[in-house]
């Protein structure tokens, strides 16, 4: 095949430390893509390169460079961190390569550079609707435990705003570091103010040392709930919770279990290609976001560079497993449903369970 005739997508994702699962939910769902649309779309050969950036934002730019420079990519894709998707914006920019972030959440990551276009979620989008839930379900008070980094500051700051509105309390605002976290100074100050509830964000993959601490303190014991955005009860990491899980409410765009023939569908063959892992939001975020690639490479018929590309990524609606959504034009974030779901076991197994949707959810963290 003639170089022309080959279309480049340079996925950088954590592969190797502690974002780890991010990496192997994207890299899985892009493969599952790929297998079921074919690598060859209008006429040209698509080609997958995957970097392992181990979420070092240094490394993140190096590879992005690499890839643009030396390999010579249409599009760059993956960044599963805030920090790794702004280290990379300005390389999107001068090189007028379309940059997919299908992970990264911090809301304003999308406004570092004209070439971003996001399949995942932002944080302001998935926590205001717990703030609108939690007053209304015995929960006046709270203590917000999150990173201590860009969407861990989004979480604390669009949920603390939205549940002083409804008239609750925050009695304090607890940050963690974002690498190697030890959880169980922050809970036991929780426990000592006891609050309603903790509200949580943490990155996916740490959900699970959360949960395990916040048992081991007795915090449910002591009547003190825990809440948070979806990331805490990833579905990669659920199944392994164990029953302290069971009763946590979320917000969050994507639950393994959202009843749709077109999820079904998706987490039956993800589970079949990988050995029985369940696909999590990150693994919809990169399975959407090579759609989007999909589908303007057919609309531009690979003419016109990247910003036709870019142009044709813009706007596009369709039907992902998470619900339906589209690309706003003006921001180049999703607008999608977001829902409220609740732990219980199915068939033995623990699953977030939605309970009720709010549609068509902007990103609020927008201003403009
Ligand atoms: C980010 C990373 C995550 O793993 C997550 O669940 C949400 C946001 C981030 O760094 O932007």
């Amino acid at each position: 095949t003639a170089a022309d005739d080959v279309f480049k997508i340079g996925l950088i994702l954590p592969m190797t430390g502690q974002q780890a699962t991010t990496g192997r939910q994207i890299e899985a769902a892009a493969k599952l893509w790929m297998a079921q649309n074919g690598d060859t779309v209008a006429g040209k050969k698509v080609q997958l390169i995957v970097k392992d950036d181990a979420s070092v934002p240094a490394n993140t730019r190096r590879l992005a460079q690499e890839l643009v420079v030396n390999d010579k990519v249409n599009v760059l894709a993956g960044m599963g961190i805030t920090p790794s998707a702004l280290a990379v914006a300005p390389i999107a920019t001068q090189s007028k390569t379309p940059l997919v972030v299908m992970a990264a959440a911090t809301s304003s990551i999308t406004e570092a550079s004209p070439f971003i276009v996001r399949s995942s979620f932002t944080l302001p989008q998935a926590s205001v609707a717990l703030a609108d839930w939690a007053p209304k379900n015995g929960i006046k008070s709270v203590v917000t435990l999150v990173s201590d980094y860009g969407p861990g500051l989004d979480a604390e700051k669009f949920f603390a705003e939205r549940f002083l509105f409804n008239g609750g309390k925050v009695m304090d605002k607890l940050r963690v570091p974002l690498m190697n976290p030890d959880f169980a100074p922050f809970l036991q100050k929780v426990r000592d103010l006891k609050p309603d509830a903790v509200f949580v964000f943490v990155p996916s993959g740490a959900g699970t040392a959360v949960m395990k601490q916040f048992a081991e303190r007795g915090m449910d014991k002591a009547g003190i709930k825990l809440i948070g955005t979806g990331d805490v009860t990833d579905d990669d990491l659920l199944p392994e919770m164990g029953d302290v899980a069971l009763g946590v409410v979320t917000s969050h765009h994507y639950s393994a279990d959202h009843n749709s023939p077109a999820n079904k569908k998706f987490v039956e063959a993800f589970e079949k290609a990988n050995k029985g892992l369940r696909p999590n939001f990150m693994a919809v975020g990169g399975y959407d976001g090579m759609r989007i690639i999909y589908e303007a490479l057919k609309k531009t018929g690979g003419k016109g560079g990247g910003e036709a590309l870019l142009g044709a990524m813009k706007g596009q609606i369709f039907e992902s497993p998470r619900g339906p959504v589209f690309i706003d034009a003006q921001t180049r974030d999703i607008v999608q449903n977001i829902y409220l779901r609740k732990v219980e076991k199915k068939n033995g197994q623990l699953y977030n369970v939605e309970f009720d949707v709010i549609k068509d959810v902007k990103d609020p963290g927008k201003t403009k």
